[in-house]
């Protein structure tokens, strides 16, 4: 079966719409997905019906907030198939959930001479808290190199691990080349040595299907925005016993059993790293972005994106002038290109008057752009309901911008 793709567009409103008279074209998937009418009713249908604050309240709206909120964990671990809730972390989105590792896990467990290799296709929240871990505890960041595909190195992984290695950072599917990471024989390596492992997979979560057991990843970071469910929210999944040794992030209600003046005794997993009035209808609308997800089936999904990818990439080839940057055998949803003699930011402009939403900049991998020798880039990212009429208006739109430019 292949995905009923018509369908699957039906069910998202804000595709419903024309920009400066044409046809909307939604192709900015990876900054954030658009929200299908069953993760805007579950967030509706809370406030609406049962809003309340969560796990405080003796009353029924209380009660009724938390199962749902309590719910909607169930589904982020079933959808990374953690062993259990209390390996699951509500936060705000994947920077939040890599900050919190830093510094919690990083500070308790770093010193002076340890170090933390990342790689240089990641994207700047999985750069940056490293660097501040570092500055703070003497470690050394080191960095896997990229070859000309945007592909990682693979061959010089051996001799960048060491016991000096504490920490290994990947992201499994880059937002900047679309390049998907072999994370398994990484997060192997990596633990050869002793490391452990994070991977972000704030691209990656709405692309594939992930089990975190499989992978046998220490850590592992996404948001839900990407994955057709609500901004603001996203989960860190980290192995029970390692949340159990790390010490609290943020300190404050929720997160505690017991205060005094003298001491305090921290709540169990995983409301320990819950600090306040947590994002409650964030979480919901997680959790129906899940249901949602799931309806549908990944296999599909996948098979339809790459489709679509290696069509746009064939007509991409085909256009005077544009070079692509990102070629990597496995690759998912992005399609990132220069086009000569047209800065990125215009290029972006041009096509949204056109009607096609895109990305131009820096993806917040300013270290990819680097290794290309770009300023920027512009970006094409595809989701589920995007269709070949869609590349048809991309490469429209760009035929026109050449023109205008030549
Ligand atoms: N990280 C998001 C992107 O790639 C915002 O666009």
């Amino acid at each position: 079966m292949s995905l009923d793709v018509a369908a699957v567009k039906a069910q998202f409103p804000i595709l419903d719409q024309q920009v400066y008279g044409k046809r909307l074209v939604y192709l900015d998937n990876a900054a954030t997905t658009q929200k299908p009418r069953a993760v805007i009713h579950a967030i509706q249908s809370f406030y609406e019906k049962d809003n309340a604050n969560v796990h405080r309240g003796v009353h029924a709206l209380s009660e009724r907030a938390t199962a749902a909120y309590e719910a909607a964990r169930e589904k982020v671990r079933g959808l990374l198939n953690a062993c259990s809730v209390r390996e699951v972390v509500f936060v705000r989105g994947t920077t939040e959930a890599i900050n919190l590792v830093a510094q919690s896990w990083g500070m308790a467990r770093l010193r002076a001479g340890d170090e933390i290799l990342i790689t240089e296709m990641e994207h700047h929240s999985n750069i940056v808290p490293w660097q501040m871990l570092c500055e703070r505890t003497g470690a050394r960041l080191r960095v896997l190199p990229i070859n000309d595909a945007g592909e990682l190195c693979m061959e010089q992984l051996p001799s960048l691990l060491n016991e000096r290695t504490k920490l290994v950072g990947v992201v499994h599917l880059s937002n900047a080349l679309g390049t998907i990471n072999p994370v398994a024989e990484i997060i192997r390596q990596a633990h050869a040595v002793g490391a452990r492992v994070l991977v972000d997979g704030a691209q990656a979560a709405a692309h594939m299907p992930i089990d975190v057991q499989q992978l046998d990843c220490d850590f592992y970071a996404t948001s839900a925005h990407k994955m057709y469910g609500p901004t603001g929210i996203g989960v860190l999944y980290a192995k029970e016993t390692l949340l159990d040794e790390m010490p609290p992030y943020q300190g404050g209600g929720d997160m505690i059993r017991m205060v005094t003046f003298e001491h305090t005794q921290y709540n169990e997993l995983p409301y320990k790293f819950e600090a306040g009035t947590p994002n409650i209808a964030g979480a919901i609308g997680f959790g129906a972005a899940i249901d949602w997800l799931r309806g549908l089936d990944m296999g599909e999904i996948a098979a339809h994106e790459q489709n679509m990818l290696q069509e746009a990439t064939r007509r991409a080839k085909d256009l005077p002038g544009l070079r692509l940057v990102g070629e990597a055998k496995h690759r998912a949803t992005v399609l990132s290109f220069t086009m000569e003699g047209i800065h990125p930011h215009d290029l972006g402009t041009i096509l949204d008057r056109e009607g096609v939403a895109i990305r131009a900049g820096h993806h917040c991998a300013m270290p990819v752009m680097q290794r290309f020798g770009v300023p920027a880039t512009v970006r094409a990212s595809l989701a589920a309901y995007n269709t070949l009429d869609d590349l048809d208006a991309l490469f429209l739109a760009l035929e026109k911008a050449c023109a205008m430019f030549a």
